[in-house]
């Protein structure tokens, strides 16, 4: 079945447009539909309207309560015939109706090797300083699918990046970054062709 993915993005969206580069040039059998943002000034928003990709803010702020903003999030889903939900760099757990709805059909990208440094409160920069300060010799990204606990769904795909004695957190995350991209649109062309079954 070809891809109809539902991104849901909170940051630079820099994940969300490798995927949406990677189904425009044919990497991908796919076309992200429709993207949902948790934060309107995101520069993630601003990417999918710059890409003609309908663009939602849905959170806490304008849907203050929960079964609501998971009615609507649905119904975006829905109306534009999502049938696999992408999380690239989505900051807020995803809400058991969805993972009901979509389930084994939600993905995400966390930048260590899990299983280290997942779990609640490790996100973007807090993961790059955990693995300097354990002084892992390597770490990476992980490309998972998302069950009720934070990073412990089924892993897709890995790819390990060194780390090298003169790393900071920054620079970490530097390396890491263009990593993740390589590696979500290698899974998601994965699961397009059917190499990889969900
Ligand atoms: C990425 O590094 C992603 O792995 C991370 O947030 C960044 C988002 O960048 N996600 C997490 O830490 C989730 N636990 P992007 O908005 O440029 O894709």
């Amino acid at each position: 079945m070809r891809l109809k993915i539902g991104v849901f993005a909170s940051h630079g969206g820099s994940n969300m447009q490798a995927i949406i580069d990677a189904c425009r040039d044919g990497t991908i059998d796919g076309e992200v539909s429709v993207v949902i943002c948790n934060n309107s000034t995101a520069y993630a928003v601003d990417r999918a309207r710059a890409a003609g990709i309908p663009v939602y803010h849905l959170s806490g702020s304008n849907y203050p309560d929960a079964d609501d903003l998971d009615e609507a999030m649905l119904l975006v889903l829905e109306k534009h015939k999502v049938n696999l939900v992408v999380l690239a760099g989505y900051m807020k757990k995803m809400s058991p109706a969805i993972l009901k709805k979509f389930s084994n059909r939600v993905l995400n990208i966390h930048p260590a090797l899990l299983p280290r440094h997942g779990g609640s409160g490790m996100y973007g920069m807090k993961v790059h300083e955990a693995v300097i300060a354990d002084e892992d010799t390597e770490t990476g990204a992980t490309v998972h699918l998302v069950n009720d606990k934070y990073d412990d769904g089924s892993i897709l795909g890995q790819v390990v990046v060194k780390v090298e004695e003169e790393d900071t957190p920054d620079i970490l995350a530097k390396k890491v970054l263009p990593q993740e991209h390589m590696l979500y649109v290698e899974t998601l062309r994965r699961i397009a062709s059917g190499e990889l079954k969900i």
